[in-house]
């Protein structure tokens, strides 16, 4: 009777246990319905790094509540880096061609920081096992949840990619924001990913900001006929000057808070570029917005999902690539670095 009896808080505890590994603090824990291919595998590193989702999860709670624009930076990233010659980190690569193509322009120096600190802090602790694009992997899915978003698993195993891209695939890959849905749909199938994938992932839109160059031709000549009128009338003088490239938020109910107000911007007539109002123009994109924008459960479950997919697009796995010993560089450019900066060591003591 005294063995049941302590047998029974153990049961308890590990009830407890397995419940707050079904859902988060937040509530729900997603699972979403995907396969995962291209040798990705859940609980990657529970050998050889399993405290990285904590490390990563930890440093990233107090640098995105420092600076929340640092979600929305790393969740278009991570986008930036799968669309263009897959999720192998060469986006965070100081030399590659994409780095200084215009839909990259703007990230700032900080935000690629952000991914090599956690390298940092990961390696310190597990050696260099993890690799730099599962880390711009696990930071975006972070950023989602950190912003009030879905949390879920995301599969790893990813290798860093030591090619870069081609000059100007930056553009073949990624989509314009005066593209329209015929276009978007096209390029997001060229990367697996169907229209339900194509209007949830579009739904990353509710957190983070844009210049008025993004979205000036729907102001300028004339009112863009699908562009509601009083946000028409506060944003026509606030991009009046192009010479400042003025910001302005993505999602203006809730700017910073991962939800699906989004899609009733668009509904609203108030989604900020071409390429999200004419998801609700099209035919074929309206009722998902429709839906997404009644049922954030749907919204969430169905972007945890399509996140989860685009981080499979063209990874690199097993014996591919390389795990780097810095974000920024190659192993092959920094190995040599260091050799050159040991070089310059030894011949600078020679000389004293
Ligand atoms: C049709 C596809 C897409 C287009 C045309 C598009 C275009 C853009 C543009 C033009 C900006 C603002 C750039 C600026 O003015 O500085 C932006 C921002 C952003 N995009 Fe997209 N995007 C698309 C898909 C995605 C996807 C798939 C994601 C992520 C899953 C994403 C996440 C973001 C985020 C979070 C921001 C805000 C960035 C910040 O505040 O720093 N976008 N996007
Ligand atoms: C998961 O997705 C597959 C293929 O899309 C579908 O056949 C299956 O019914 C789904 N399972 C659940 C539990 O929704
Ligand atoms: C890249 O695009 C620019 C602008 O369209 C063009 O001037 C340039 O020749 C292109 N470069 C290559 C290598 O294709
Ligand atoms: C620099 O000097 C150290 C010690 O004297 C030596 O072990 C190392 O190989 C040298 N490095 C190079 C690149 O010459």
């Amino acid at each position: 009777m005294a063995k049941v009896k302590s047998f029974t808080p153990l049961l308890f505890i590990s009830f407890l246990l397995l419940a707050s590994c079904l859902s988060s603090s937040n509530g729900e824990l997603f699972k979403p319905n995907v396969t995962i291919a291209n040798g990705l595998e859940f609980g990657y590193y529970r050998f050889t790094c399993p405290q990285v989702d904590t490390l990563v999860r930890n440093y990233l709670t107090q640098v995105y509540r420092a600076d929340p624009g640092q979600a929305a930076a790393i969740l278009r990233l991570q986008s930036h880096d799968c669309f263009v010659q897959g999720c192998d980190g060469s986006v965070l690569l100081d030399r590659s061609p994409e780095r200084s193509e215009i839909p990259n322009k703007h990230f700032k120096q900080q935000t690629f920081q952000i991914i090599e600190t956690l390298r940092q802090i990961v390696h310190t602790h597990c050696g260099r096992v993890v690799s730099c694009s599962d880390l711009l992997t696990l930071a975006a899915r972070d950023a989602v949840f950190l912003t009030g978003g879905p949390d879920f698993t995301v599969p790893l195993g990813r290798r860093d990619g030591v090619t870069f891209p081609r000059v100007n695939q930056t553009f073949e890959d990624l989509i314009a924001p005066t593209a329209k849905t015929t276009e978007i749909l096209t390029k997001f199938a060229r990367k697996g990913l169907n229209l339900l994938d194509t209007v949830a992932l579009s739904g990353a839109h509710t957190i983070g900001i844009a210049r008025c160059s993004s979205f000036r031709e729907r102001l300028f000549p004339t009112r863009d006929p699908t562009m509601e009128i009083s946000l028409y009338e506060k944003l026509r003088p606030y991009c009046a000057f192009p010479e400042f490239d003025s910001l302005t938020w993505l999602d203006f109910r809730s700017p910073f808070k991962f939800d699906n107000l989004y899609f009733v911007d668009l509904i609203n007539r108030q989604g900020l570029f071409t390429s999200d109002q004419d998801l609700f123009e099209d035919p074929r994109t309206r009722g998902t917005v429709i839906n997404f924008a009644n049922n954030e459960f749907q919204f969430f479950a169905s972007f945890a999902g399509a996140l989860i997919k685009m981080g499979t697009v063209g990874v690199l796995t097993d014996g591919q690539g390389e795990i780097r010993a810095r974000c920024n560089m190659r192993n092959s450019d920094f190995f040599n670095l260091e050799s050159v900066l040991e070089k310059d060591k030894n011949s600078s003591s020679a000389a004293i």
